[in-house]
């Protein structure tokens, strides 16, 4: 079986608020599935609810078949959970905590020696492995938290913000373990760290206000950015003007951004209309009027400027995005 998590129709209320409203997806096994939203989104509780921790108000969740809510025993046995802020015994050490977690799990102890070994060395918690974990910077913290989670290798992972309070190294050594295991399970992990997106997920779901409002791939998400294909160009001042009124020229280019400066540089973003791509014509452009550039780039889209359009509500703080049908004007905060 492929589909290794199923949710159908979630919803939850508290009280007056609802914190989740009709979300359904599926997750497949090899896929690892972003799942995006600004604070408050519902991200949390539709991970408590899938993992069983939470009953829903409407809807319900299949775990490799097997319902949440009617068989928690089969399904606490297929999925690993870490939950957000990771509440673990203060108390415990790192080895005592994932000994107890492994009876609880009621592992043989042939699970239980492989289960540790590869816990404990994909996380590198050897050096700290005797001591009390209320005694550990927040980065083990979670690094034992995620052990937790994987330890009686599970085949749905349910991480929410696993990379949250690590270092640079460590969100590096994460992302690499969620590649190593993405084949042969079905990984959701909530973030508010883009990047992470593209550099992990197969795929992003972004919630709002409890209600999905995209699910695709990083790269088709990227596509709906206003910067999808737009060129990036850095000239000496003396250009510029020409530049501007050369690129408006293109066809199919929509505007010019004045961005920023830097040393003598000035830089403009030519935006295409509606993603075309207008590489190869500015290149043309630029040679046949003779205007020398320092520099030229093409951007692929940004994830950041898709979620904000998204997820903004009306009149929201900071809703003031690029807006490349103006035309030429002036913009300090998107080099
Ligand atoms: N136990 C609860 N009682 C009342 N309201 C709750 C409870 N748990 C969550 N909520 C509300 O439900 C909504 C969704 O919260 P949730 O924690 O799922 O958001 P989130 O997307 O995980 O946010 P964040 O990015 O800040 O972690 C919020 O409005 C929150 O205040
Ligand atoms: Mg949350």
């Amino acid at each position: 079986m492929n589909m290794l998590l199923e949710i159908n129709s979630l919803t939850k209320r508290f009280g007056p608020i609802t914190a989740v409203d009709n979300v359904s997806f599926s997750v497949e096994r090899g896929e690892v599935l972003g799942f995006l939203g600004p604070n408050g989104a519902g991200k949390s509780t539709t991970m408590k609810m899938a993992t069983g921790y939470l009953s829903p108000t409407a809807g319900d969740v299949k775990v490799c078949g097997y319902d949440v809510q009617s068989h928690p025993i089969e399904v606490k046995r297929r999925i690993g959970y870490l939950p957000e802020g990771a509440p673990l015994y203060g108390e415990m050490t790192p080895f005592s905590l994932l000994n107890f977690v492994s009876d609880i799990r009621k592992l043989s102890r042939e699970e239980r020696k492989h289960g540790m070994e590869h816990a404990i060395e994909s996380l590198h918690l050897q050096r700290v492995l005797h001591q009390p974990i209320e005694t550990l910077s927040k980065g083990y913290k979670r690094r034992v938290g995620l052990a937790q989670a994987i330890i009686h290798e599970p085949d749905v992972l349910v991480l929410d913000e696993p990379t949250d309070g690590l270092d640079p190294n460590q969100k590096h050594e994460v992302r690499e373990l969620l590649e190593r295991m993405a084949s042969t399970k079905a990984i959701i992990i909530s973030t508010h760290i883009l990047e992470e997106v593209d550099a992990v997920c197969s795929r992003a779901i972004i919630i709002s206000q409890g209600r999905i409002v995209a699910d695709k791939k990083p790269s088709e998400l990227e596509m709906e950015s206003v910067y999808h294909n737009a060129v990036g160009i850095r000239l000496l001042n003396e250009n510029v003007e020409k530049c501007i009124t050369v690129m408006n020229e293109i066809n199919e280019v929509l505007s010019v951004e004045h961005v920023d400066q830097s040393d003598e540089l000035i830089h403009l973003v030519v935006f295409p209309k509606k993603g075309a791509d207008i590489l190869t014509k500015v290149n043309s452009a630029l040679d046949e009027n003779k205007l020398k550039v320092a520099e030229m780039y093409l951007e692929k889209g940004r994830l950041e400027d898709v979620f904000r359009d998204l997820t903004l509500n009306e009149g929201g703080v900071g809703s003031k995005g690029v807006d490349p049908t103006s035309g030429v004007k002036e913009a300090a905060s998107h080099a």
